[in-house]
């Protein structure tokens, strides 16, 4: 893709004085920057809407003081005598003020800050677990932080759900990722949940192996007791800091191996800092503080050899039109639906917008625009996604593909499909259905970053062809007054009566169905499921998604390039496992499990302090005839998804 745009940029320097006629425009602007000739949107909110725009506002002043009251819950983390434990007691920092420290600023995006509120197993604050993207010496890097005041830092399935997603946006916009692990491994009781399968615990370090073969590097601090799971994580990461009395890393801790042995042992000299870094050689570097732990992360990401350039100051307008009239134009339901083009003008650049086709296929709004200086083409519902509108957006998205720029989908679903009333009526849904394929495989096929923002209904069908979280778009935002569902309660207002045919049970049961359907459409409901990045406020939706688009950016300065990802594995195929790294990973988790095998046994470690890696490595080489692969053979030649989850 950018090759293509590089030989167009060089026909257009060939042909610069034709050139020069044709597009008036040409010597004000370079391609890809702010255009301020784009058409500006009315955005003056008409007088029979006032109505609307009230009811719509009241409805989402209560979302948003829902929003809060949950941050502050989720702020709390494990509650006040789990805080004292941790600082009081264990002489950790807060897993927000380690964040401080390791961060270049506080402006980081945070992701699903809302996962694992109320789920079947009770409330996870945060999933136990703080994920996001911030910025460490100028590089942006996905970051996954344990909050040791839930439950020891244990992992819940929705806490498995959490890394792996944060995994996979590191994969997608190739981020290097940071692990703060501080964690009593599983959370035993909801084992089952948590070990066998594929999408469980194992794929967490599965993950970091693949990235780490993508050139996408893995780092990690023991900031806390590391214990089994937990072990994993900084034993296969690139590169590993450990703090010094706090930082312990074994597979099974000093209960356990008195009950195995009945040796009392300290968690200090069972796999604390001294030990990993002097004999057992898992950790990389020791650090005598977490202040020193992070800074030395600050080093390592200064040695990751990564031109990016200087940082870009875009110019860019901001939209005529407030963004605080967003919370009246956020609908309430589908019925309080206010044209597209009025939340258009209040978030994007000058309210510029320079629509395509916009006079067919009204019901879909496509077009580009700026977000804080960055090109984007827009796809956005406003109303059903009609044959012509599906069609519409297919060809959009195809243009945007072509032209390697970022699409933002805002979406707004129709919550149900009118009946067919006739043969002609459902011939037209036919072709409906046939258009709508044809615009979700487009947006499956286009290889451009996507991000999607439900600014109301996320229903049914539609949803997929607005590139819901199916279609993997690289990132995914509600707004808080969004609903998730396949249809919505408030439009079932007949169900089949008692005596029906297929009556499938009584009033009581179904009010009761209708009631739990209700709940389970709530932004809050599918956040907690991490059915999505997270909640956002429309006012503060401009700045997400221009950081979004500012992050998405970065793999275009990385040592590999664009083009290299998408061809993605496909280079891996042929090449030699990366034998010094594979040499470690093996080294690392061979030691730490020869060192808990030994403590055991009482038996004398075999990968003493005296022994180099490299006789390590024959050691366990002898005993290993054949080297084992770094990737499956066959898994190469399926491309980058079978890597994703
Ligand atoms: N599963 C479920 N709950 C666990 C747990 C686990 N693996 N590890 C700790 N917890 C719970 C504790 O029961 C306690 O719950 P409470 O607050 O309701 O009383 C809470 O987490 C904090 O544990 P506590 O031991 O009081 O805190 P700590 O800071 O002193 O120690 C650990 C934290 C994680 C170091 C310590 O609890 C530990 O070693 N746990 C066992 C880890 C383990 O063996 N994991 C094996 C996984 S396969």
């Amino acid at each position: 893709m950018w090759t293509l745009q590089n030989n167009f940029c060089n026909l257009i320097k060939k042909t610069v004085p034709t050139f020069k006629c044709m597009f008036p425009h040409y010597n004000k602007a370079r391609y890809g920057q702010y255009i301020k000739t784009f058409p500006i949107l009315d955005g003056s909110i008409p007088s029979v809407c006032e109505h609307v725009f009230e009811k719509n506002l009241r409805n989402s002043e209560a979302c948003i003081q829902r929003y809060s009251e949950l941050l502050y819950k989720v702020s709390k983390g494990g509650g006040e005598n789990a805080i004292l434990r941790h600082t009081q007691r264990n002489k950790k920092l807060l897993v927000r003020e380690r964040l401080r420290m390791l961060l270049d600023d506080e402006s980081f995006l945070e992701l699903s800050p809302f996962a694992g509120f109320d789920l079947p197993y009770g409330d996870v604050p945060a999933a136990g677990c703080l994920t996001g993207i911030g910025k460490i010496c100028g590089v942006w890097c996905v970051f996954m932080a344990n909050d040791a005041t839930v439950k020891g830092g244990t992992i819940y399935p929705i806490s498995v759900k959490k890394q792996l997603r944060a995994q996979h946006i590191a994969i997608q916009n190739r981020l290097l990722s940071v692990y703060l692990v501080d964690s009593g491994g599983a959370f035993l009781p909801l084992q089952a949940e948590l070990f066998p399968d594929q999408s469980h615990g194992g794929r967490i370090f599965y993950n970091e192996a693949i990235m780490s073969a993508m050139k996408i590097p893995q780092v990690a601090v023991v900031c806390g007791s590391c214990t089994a799971g937990g072990a994993y994580v900084p034993t296969m990461a690139e590169e590993t800091v450990i703090v010094d009395k706090i930082g312990t890393m074994f597979l099974a801790g000093p209960p356990l191996v008195k009950a195995a042995t009945g040796e009392d042992i300290s968690p200090e000299d069972l796999g604390g800092a001294t030990l990993h870094s002097k004999v057992s050689g898992c950790i990389d570097h020791f650090a005598s503080s977490e202040e020193a732990a992070y800074e030395c992360v600050r080093n390592i990401i200064l040695t990751l050899n990564y031109e990016l350039p200087q940082e870009e100051t875009l110019e860019y307008d901001e939209p005529l039109y407030g963004a605080e009239e967003l919370l009246g134009l956020a609908p309430q339901g589908y019925r309080y639906t206010l044209p597209l083009k009025l939340i258009l003008s209040r978030l994007i650049d000058g309210s510029r917008f320079q629509e395509f086709k916009a006079e067919y296929g009204t019901t879909l709004v496509t077009g580009f625009a700026h977000m804080e200086g960055h090109l984007v083409g827009i796809v956005a519902n406003n109303g059903e996604l009609t044959h012509d509108a599906s069609l519409k957006g297919s060809h959009f998205v195809q243009l945007c593909s072509q032209r390697s720029i970022p699409i933002l989908f805002l979406q707004n679903t129709a919550p149900h499909a009118a009946e067919p009333t006739s043969l002609s009526q459902a011939e037209n849904h036919t072709n409906r259905l046939k258009a709508q394929a044809s615009m979700m495989a487009a947006i499956a096929c286009a290889a451009v970053p996507k991000i999607t923002l439900v600014i109301g209904g996320s229903y049914g069908n539609e949803s997929y062809a607005m590139c819901g979280r199916s279609f993997d778009p690289n990132f995914l935002f509600l707004w808080p007054n969004a609903r998730v569902a396949l249809v919505d309660s408030r439009h079932i207002s007949t169900f089949p009566q008692a005596g029906d045919d297929d009556c499938i049970g009584d009033d009581s049961e179904l009010k009761f169905l209708k009631e739990k359907l209700d709940q389970e459409s709530s932004a809050f409901y599918s956040s907690a499921r991490l059915w999505d990045d997270g909640i956002i406020l429309p006012q503060n939706s401009r700045k997400v998604i221009a950081q979004c688009l500012t992050i998405m950016k970065q793999q275009k300065y990385q040592i590999k390039s664009l083009q290299q990802y998408w061809g993605g594995l496909k280079e891996l195929a042929g090449a030699r496992p990366r034998k010094r790294s594979k040499e470690r990973e093996q080294h690392k988790a061979h030691a730490a499990h020869a060192r808990f095998v030994c403590l055991l046994l009482k038996k004398t470690p075999i990968c003493g302090a005296g022994t180099t890696r490299h006789q390590q490595w024959s050691t366990h080489r002898d005993t290993h005839s054949e080297e084992p692969p770094l990737l499956h053979k066959e898994s190469h030649q399926e491309g980058l998804t079978k890597y994703c989850l």
